[in-house]
């Protein structure tokens, strides 16, 4: 896609990740404000990485997930915790990768063109803050390395922010 960036050809993708990692950790620095964080976390991911069509979180608010910062095309702003991917993990506080969305009972659609999604949950000193959100326009584009990666990447954003939980 045009948005993605080559990789080397002898790179694999958990070097990508170190990699990635190193350029978000380089990107917060010296800021704490959550949403600026979060707008440039997902700018940065969604133009990093190769083969997907939406990247972004949502936030607790009041019970629910709220759409926040994000790259892609416009999403549902309300999901229900437990409800679809996102609320999904956000409950079990666990990240969850689907291979495949129209197999993942009640899965929300908001972009057609999304076919896998990992969503992980980002959680401050216990308490669930909100999700980072990926979607494919690819079946099973997500894999164990991706988890990793972006679980990591959660953690920087995280550790660089002022968040409320
Ligand atoms: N598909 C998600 C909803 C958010 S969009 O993918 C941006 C879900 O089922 O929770």
């Amino acid at each position: 896609m045009a948005h993605s960036i080559e990789l080397p050809a002898t790179a694999n993708k958990q070097e990508f990740y170190r990699e990635l990692a190193l350029q978000l950790s380089g990107l917060l620095t010296g800021e704490r404000d959550a949403i600026a964080n979060a707008a440039n976390t997902a700018a940065l991911l969604y133009h990093a990485l190769p083969d997907v069509n939406w990247v972004g979180f949502y936030f607790l608010n009041e019970g629910e997930l709220v759409l926040g910062p994000f790259q892609g095309r416009p999403a549902c702003v309300r999901i229900a915790i437990g409800k679809g991917v996102c609320g999904t993990a956000a409950q079990a506080r666990r990240s969850v990768v689907v291979p495949d969305v129209h197999a993942f009972p009640g899965h929300i659609a908001c972009d057609t063109a999304s076919r896998s999604e990992l969503v992980v949950p980002i959680i401050a000193d216990g308490a669930l803050v909100g999700v980072l959100d990926l979607d494919s326009p690819s079946a099973g584009r997500f894999d164990e390395d991706d988890r990793a990666g972006c679980e990591n990447l959660a953690a920087i954003y995280l550790a660089a922010s002022e968040v409320s939980a």
